[in-house]
């Protein structure tokens, strides 16, 4: 069985990482990897630590890409390799425009598509921006829908998908823990994280957080920083031009916040587990901190993972003041912290992988 994996951002190689190490040890699977490289620096850091050589690169990103030349480029450089190796499903991952465009491809090439965390849900076309409309329309292309938990299976199912083709499997974020965490890491970027303080990992690069909300989090994070002393921030800054622009006007030249470039998989995961919170717009980092027991404080009005809320996160929005009080909160209210960080991961356990291996197989 020919499995063609397709993927382009840091968060599905992060994701489907450990997915592929398995499918390239299987018996009877003939596993392709194409990277359409929307992601290129943030996208070679992770294939460089999986040591995953890609069969085929489509090396598409440009400075100022669009949603359409994204998409654009992976359905016109995708198609040919879809004709030439044929595969007998293709697998795409979560959210993103890479995701889309492939099963989209997939799709006019009437190859069945695997759709690894499926079912994610915010119900809010705008929010975010353009993910939730991505994952909606992969489930309509899809055929086999590996759902992390059980709230993302009942999502599907309320979409009329068939019981039969789902299989909820938790989230593959938690597998790569496995690859990544050592107790005597030594870091890569230098982080030189103060034990005599709380250190707190922030990052932000959502689209719809681009611009004011984006100001309102760096304002947020210097007046925690003028309210309490023992705190320090780590912010790895993703590359997006737009994204930094704003960080390093507000926050340059802090000597309590530490921008760094972005942090490779390894100095990522060492770097949460010493933390005291994660302050973050990102997806995958919802998921993650709990299995290092650390509470997350989301800088977002919706999320798609719900089965944090009241456990593990806590949404905060974008409004400066709300965020202000919401990360006082957890600093200050320490049964409150306790309970979060002991809250047990709602999205897995670390064996995701083996259950999508385990149905991938039961199809040969
Ligand atoms: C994309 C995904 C988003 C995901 C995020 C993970 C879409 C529409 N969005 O958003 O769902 O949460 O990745 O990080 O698919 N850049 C580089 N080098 C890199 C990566 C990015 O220079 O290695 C810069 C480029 O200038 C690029 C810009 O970042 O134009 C934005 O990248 P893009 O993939 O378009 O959007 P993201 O915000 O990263
Ligand atoms: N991540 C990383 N280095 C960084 C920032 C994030 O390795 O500098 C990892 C993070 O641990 C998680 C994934 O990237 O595994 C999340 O990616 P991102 O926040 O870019 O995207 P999202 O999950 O929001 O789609």
């Amino acid at each position: 069985m020919k499995i063609m994996s397709i993927f382009g951002t840091r968060p599905e190689a992060i994701k489907m990482a450990p997915l592929i190490k398995l499918l390239e040890k299987e018996k009877g699977i003939n596993s392709i990897v194409v990277v359409t490289g929307q992601h290129r620096t943030q996208l070679d850091q992770v294939l460089h630590i999986f040591n995953i050589s890609p069969n085929y690169d489509l090396n598409i990103m440009k400075k100022g890409q669009t949603l359409e030349s994204i998409t654009n480029l992976v359905l016109t450089t995708l198609d040919p390799i879809l004709k030439l190796e044929k595969p007998n499903i293709v697998l795409v991952h979560g959210d993103t425009t890479t995701s889309f465009a492939a099963a989209l491809s997939a799709f006019y090439n009437q190859i069945p598509i695997g759709h690894v965390e499926a079912g994610l849900r915010t119900y809010n076309k705008y929010s975010p921006f353009p993910e939730e409309a991505n994952r909606k329309l992969i489930s309509a292309l899809a055929d086999f829908h590996f759902a992390p938990t059980n709230l993302s299976c009942e999502n599907l199912l309320k979409e009329n998908i068939k019981k039969e083709n789902i299989k909820v499997t938790g989230n593959t974020a938690l597998d790569t823990f496995e690859y990544t965490l050592s107790k005597n890491h030594t870091f890569n970027e230098p982080i030189n994280i103060d034990e005599t303080k709380k250190t707190i990992l922030l990052t932000a690069h959502r689209r719809e957080n681009l611009g004011k909300p984006l100001s309102n989090i760096c304002e947020a994070v210097l007046q925690i920083l003028e309210d309490f002393e023992d705190v320090h921030f780590v912010f790895p800054m993703h590359l997006n031009p737009s994204v930094r622009e704003i960080i390093l006007k507000h926050l340059a030249g802090n000597k309590r916040i530490t921008l760094t470039e972005p942090l490779d998989i390894l100095d990522m995961h060492n770097l949460l587990s010493k933390c005291y919170l994660c302050v973050t717009d990102s997806g995958g980092l919802q998921e993650e901190a709990p299995h290092l027991n650390v509470p997350v404080v989301v800088l977002r009005e919706v999320t798609e993972r719900p089965e944090g809320i009241g456990k593990t996160l806590i949404l905060a929005g974008t409004e400066k003041e709300n965020i202000v009080n919401t990360i006082k909160k957890l600093l200050t209210d320490n049964s409150l912290y306790e309970k979060m960080a002991k809250e047990p991961n709602p999205f897995g356990d670390g064996k995701a992988s083996s259950r999508i291996l385990e149905a991938l197989n039961a199809r040969k």
